[in-house]
């Protein structure tokens, strides 16, 4: 394997509620998470965002930490209770001189912003008039997102609109484990999630009707795919297959979020699995919905593996107990680096990029003064190598955003899970690199060059790109 191209965005994401704090300076609104962490016994360890890295005030000492990174893009997201403190109506302007200074530093340093315009923190002001079951939503959604594109876009060209439908609105709206914390039924879900698909479409309109500088438009659902058992040609069009199909009741899938918004349709068999709970698209939201992107963003994690003979169960947790796994108890899976991105560039006929990828880990100040996360060193080396050989096989991957740069507020897990390059020492605020971030810094400065020069990659399957049988049948 060689290096990655010269081209290639190296970065790190972040998110406004995880690490900015001052959660009452400068007329910001309230959050529904600011709501929802005051539930008792929601977050480990009563944490919340109040304060969380204090990024609000501390955000210059943060750039000149991507910038010894050596990075050249940074994904973070705008908090939409700062621009607009009650959701719509009267814009708070020091929010968005907040957002325009940071934008000219990263600038100012060679770092290309990348936008979420959504990462979760949603007005509470709107979630009181109904959030995303209001019909209005995807409006108010597209409003804000043109407020903001108007203010940062002679600046900014990377545009994500939403992170993780599947978690703001699953976790938040059925299974109760996030904010807004609420168990619905399954028809006033899917509403739910028909309204911010729609948020989606408009404000990807809304992008490229305000835009000066033409914008490159994507969107970043998490990416559960799939994996093969084995690199048999059958069990690649299995993980194939699973990965593309709604294949029971849950919206923890990639079908849900990208037919429509990419092929411009509900999954083909989502009426035989949601029955009367299928939203009723009004005529016309579909075409909204379906916009064309510029690029597909992936949240990549981790994968359950499958087989011909776990087809159709769902995500099946089959790894075994001594299998390696992150603090949060996730298995590592670096192959989801292939597949992810060649699995949804098959589908979707986009270019991608990774949006997110990182691991918590267990980490602690050594007696030498130094964070030794070998862990997380050995997984940026294998998933890394992993992404570059799909781009091997001709899979256009335009850059990797690792998660993250700091440890931070980490939701339901409060500030129990440790994702950062940068150790955080909540107490002081002190921030320390671990070895992962000189790691890091050297697989940047060489393009992966040494890193990959050991590394294996995939054994490819036989056949299967070729196949046509196996595509008719992952097509189901
Ligand atoms: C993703 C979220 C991100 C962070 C990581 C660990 O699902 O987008 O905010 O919590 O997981």
């Amino acid at each position: 394997m060689n290096s990655f191209p010269d081209h290639f965005r190296w970065g790190v994401s972040t998110s406004s509620y995880q690490i900015e704090g001052a959660a009452r300076q400068d007329g910001r609104g309230e959050s529904i998470w600011d709501m929802y962490v005051r539930r008792s016994g929601v977050i480990a360890g009563g944490g919340t965002g109040e304060v969380a890295c204090d990024h609000y005030n501390r955000w210059q000492t943060d750039i000149d930490w991507l910038s010894k990174l050596g990075l050249n893009a940074y994904r973070l997201s705008v908090a939409w209770p700062r621009i607009l403190p009650e959701g719509t109506g009267k814009v708070e302007q020091r929010g968005v001189d907040f957002y325009d200074r940071l934008i000219d530093t990263l600038l100012a340093k060679d770092i290309e912003p990348w936008i979420s315009l959504f990462h979760w923190d949603y007005p509470l002001r709107l979630f009181q008039r109904g959030g995303w079951l209001n019909p209005n939503s995807a409006r108010w959604f597209a409003d804000y997102v043109e407020i903001v594109v108007r203010r940062l876009s002679d600046r900014v060209t990377h545009w994500i609109t939403y992170n993780e439908p599947q978690v703001f609105i699953s976790e938040g709206h059925l299974q109760g484990r996030h904010a807004p914390g609420l168990q619905l039924p399954w028809k006033e879900v899917l509403l739910a999630a028909h309204h911010a698909l729609l948020g989606h479409g408009l404000a990807t309109l809304s992008i490229r009707a305000n835009a000066v500088k033409t914008p490159s438009v994507g969107y970043a659902p998490a990416c559960p795919v799939s994996l093969p058992a084995s690199n048999t040609a059958m069990d690649v069009a299995i993980a194939f297959a699973e990965s593309c199909s709604l294949t029971h009741e849950t919206l923890w899938n990639l079908a849900w979020w990208l037919d429509p918004v990419v092929l411009g349709h509900y999954p083909l068999n989502a009426a035989e699995i949601f029955g009367s709970s299928m939203p009723n698209p009004a005529p016309g939201d579909l075409e909204i919905i379906a916009q064309p992107l510029d690029f597909l963003g992936l949240n990549l994690y981790w994968g359950p593996r499958v087989d011909a003979k776990h087809r159709g169960t769902g995500a099946v947790w089959n790894y075994p107990v001594d299998h390696p796994r992150s603090a949060f108890g996730w298995a590592l899976t670096p192959e989801i680096m292939h597949w992810g991105p060649r699995f949804m560039a098959k589908r979707y006929k986009l270019p991608v990029v990774v949006t997110e990828n990182g691991i918590s880990c267990l980490d602690s100040i050594a007696t030498d003064g130094n964070i030794h996360d070998g862990l997380r060193v050995d997984f940026l080396t294998r998933h890394l190598a992993m992404l570059r050989s799909a781009m091997n096989v001709g899979v256009d991957v335009q850059g990797y955003f690792h998660w993250t740069l700091l440890d931070n507020f980490e939701w339901a897990d409060g500030y129990k899970q440790r994702f950062g390059l940068l150790y955080t020492d909540f107490s002081t605020q002190t921030r320390t690199p671990k070895d992962s971030f000189h790691h890091y810094h050297d697989v940047i400065a060489d393009k992966g060059e040494r890193i990959l020069a050991n590394q294996p990659g995939i054994v490819e399957p036989d056949g299967w790109e070729s196949d046509e049988e196996v595509l008719q049948f992952a097509a189901k």
